[in-house]
């Protein structure tokens, strides 16, 4: 399985921390966002990363990342590979993965949105991936910031709306996606929204039409720092962890 990390957007939400850098570059306590992103990947076993980014913010990440040296392969003990790809345009998070297509070739991928901050370990729903797609809900007080998910009981996605104004439920679709190759297909012909941007909803929705999305609830935290509130959370959550750890 591929990994992709989405760091492109224009993090507007953010200003004026994003006039000058990229959000997925702020910190978070002691590292940069991006680095609580890939080190899930990595914990999930993926060894090869591609960051899709801006024409802006490309260099800031060659000079972090370089190819991925401080990245150890749970699989094979030695560095991952991190490669780059450049989005033109902030078009929206659909787009962003449409620029992997290549990247992902005939393999399966795991998809982050760069800027989310996952506590569970993604590996178990790695090895028992079988086709068709996988999100990860988070029950939340503010679903209408997210997508949300209606699901059954047997954790089949009946539906997923993009940040609607009277949510269905309060399940959140938190920022990572797996997908099987079909995916590769599904990004071909997108639609733009209301808002003018292609959705990862309306690709997830393909798979909800398909009747092969699957909902996994995390049982740990989880941070979208796309606000000033939950980025300080994350930075709060992440001292306290590394405190707690240090005193053992
Ligand atoms: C994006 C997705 C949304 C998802 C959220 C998770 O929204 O469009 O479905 O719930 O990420 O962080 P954004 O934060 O880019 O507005």
């Amino acid at each position: 399985m591929k990994g992709i990390i989405a760091a492109g957007g224009e993090g507007t939400r953010l200003a004026p921390l994003t006039t000058a850098t990229n959000k997925h570059l702020l910190s978070v306590y002691d590292k940069p966002v991006i680095y609580y992103g890939i080190h899930t990947l990595v914990e999930a076993g993926i060894d090869e990363i591609l960051i899709v980014t801006n024409p802006h913010h490309i260099n800031d990440y060659v000079k972090l990342l370089g190819s991925g040296k401080d990245f150890i392969s749970i699989n094979t003990g030695h560095q991952i590979q991190i490669v780059y790809a450049i989005q033109n345009e902030p078009l929206g998070i659909g787009h962003n993965l449409a620029m992997a297509r290549g990247f992902i070739g005939n393999d399966s991928c795991l998809f982050h949105l760069g800027d989310n901050i996952f506590m569970d370990n993604i590996k178990p729903y790695v090895d028992t991936f079988n086709g068709g797609a996988r999100v990860f809900l988070k029950e939340v007080q503010d679903p209408e910031r997210f997508g949300v998910a209606e699901i059954n009981e047997s954790g089949k996605i009946l539906s997923i709306e993009e940040k609607p104004k009277k949510p269905k439920t309060n399940y959140a679709v938190t920022g990572l996606y797996m997908y099987d190759n079909s995916v590769v297909q599904k990004t071909i012909g997108q639609h733009k929204s209301d808002r003018g941007e292609y959705e990862i909803t309306s690709i997830n929705n393909l798979y909800v039409k398909e009747g092969t999305l699957e909902g996994v609830f995390l049982e740990k935290e989880w941070f979208d720092t796309g606000t000033f509130d939950s980025l300080l959370d994350a930075s709060i959550f992440i001292r306290n962890l590394k405190n707690s750890k240090d005193k053992k």
